[in-house]
């Protein structure tokens, strides 16, 4: 049996092009992976599901133009393959990476040129290259016409095309559990679309999704295996107000998940002689995340470590020294862990961030009006 035989389907992981999240991809020329001295660059002549797509004929003729002119371009030598896209929506492009992104770039706009202005060909056949029945296996299925007006539009797209544009954009999600939580970022941009599902609220954009969860554990486990089911995020971002569990820390001041744990659990049980040790799972933030997160801000105390998340609202100097001593949280709010928990089973990447807004210990009173400095750091970290 060859190596790769008896596979079943479920044992197959799933290929790098079908993480893409192709809700939000946009026509465009991006690098869809790198393998050894190839890169592959992904050619996308249509938005994903939205019709009408590639038609085979259209395809093919531009496939035949295409390879024959970057092949006998410059860098013919360097060309790997050229080719459609099972779904209609675009061309793999391979090229040894010996050619620099820009030269890919105006490559790819040559030949989008080569084929859109092709001069006098009066929509012949004869004029695509390979278009015989000895040289091609399926030779009559050709479109010029309609090869020219996809071009044309392609290249259209491509005119200002560079570099960094070359990364598929990220989706990013950023839960907020109540209004006050979120509504600074909704006032960063007028396109957001309100979007309702399963009565939880979310606010699309470019890029980013605003996620309403809604108070509490439940409310933050609903919010996010929704969320993940519909927008497919590239990671998501908890964050909001939270409780000072440190004499130290202040109203204002933010905090930074590096953990999370459910505090929940065995909450005022601690007695009754079940062994609690290793009962609590601590979650982690994704590394880089939380790195990110924790990157900015001139004049922001910036605290890591372990947030506590549970459905409660710790008024009680006690309580809070209580669930210190079982659980090392250095604060406290009501939704990281559940979503920490989701994101885990999903293998989405996450973290979490909370500003201040009471403390306790020292008696500072809850604030939540502080959400919209996180809010505008967060913006600012993220989109600027
Ligand atoms: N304890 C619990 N939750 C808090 N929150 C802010 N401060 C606290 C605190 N001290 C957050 C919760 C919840 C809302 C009440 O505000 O995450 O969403």
């Amino acid at each position: 049996m060859g190596r790769g035989c008896g596979l079943k389907m479920k044992e197959l992981k799933r290929i790098a092009s079908f993480e893409v999240n192709h809700d939000v991809l946009e026509p465009g020329m991006y690098i869809s992976r790198i393998d050894g001295d190839v890169v592959t660059y992904d050619i996308r002549f249509i938005k994903p599901n939205t019709p009408p797509f590639m038609s085979v004929e259209a395809a093919h003729t531009i496939e035949h133009l295409f390879a024959t002119f970057v092949r006998n371009s410059h860098f013919g030598a360097e060309v790997v393959y050229f080719g459609p896209m099972g779904c209609m929506t675009g061309f793999y492009l391979l090229l040894r990476n010996t050619v620099s992104y820009e030269d890919a770039i105006t490559l790819v706009r040559d030949a989008l040129d080569f084929i859109s202005l092709a001069e006098d060909h009066s929509y012949s056949l004869s004029y695509i290259p390979g278009c015989s029945k000895v040289e091609c296996g399926n030779y009559l299925a050709h479109d010029l016409y309609g090869a020219c007006k996809l071009a044309n539009k392609m290249r259209r797209v491509l005119e200002h095309w560079t570099i960094d544009k070359l990364s598929y954009r990220p989706l990013i999600l950023i839960q907020g559990a109540m209004m006050v939580e979120i509504v600074d970022l909704l006032a960063k941009r007028d396109d957001f679309k309100k979007v309702i599902i399963n009565d939880f609220t979310f606010y699309v954009s470019n890029g980013l999704v605003i996620s309403l969860t809604g108070i509490g554990m439940t409310n933050a486990t609903i919010a996010t295996t929704i969320a993940i089911n519909h927008f497919h995020p590239t990671y998501i971002i908890n964050q909001g107000t939270a409780g000072a569990h440190l004499a130290e820390m202040h109203v204002g001041d933010f905090v930074v998940a590096e953990k999370s744990v459910n505090i929940n659990i065995n909450f005022g049980n601690d007695d009754a002689g079940i062994p609690l040790d290793n009962q609590f799972k601590f979650l982690d933030g994704d590394v880089d995340l939380v790195k990110k997160l924790s990157s900015g801000g001139e004049n922001i105390k910036i605290f890591k470590g372990i947030l506590g998340s549970g459905d409660l609202f710790s008024r009680n100097e006690n309580q809070i020294k209580k669930l210190r001593d079982m659980y090392g949280e250095i604060a406290e709010e009501m939704e990281c862990a559940a979503v920490y928990e989701v994101c885990k089973h999903f293998g989405v990447p996450c973290a979490g961030i909370r500003v201040i807004s009471n403390n306790e210990i020292t008696k500072e009173a809850y604030q939540p009006e502080v959400a919209s400095s996180l809010q505008n750091y967060l913006y600012d970290l993220l989109f600027s």
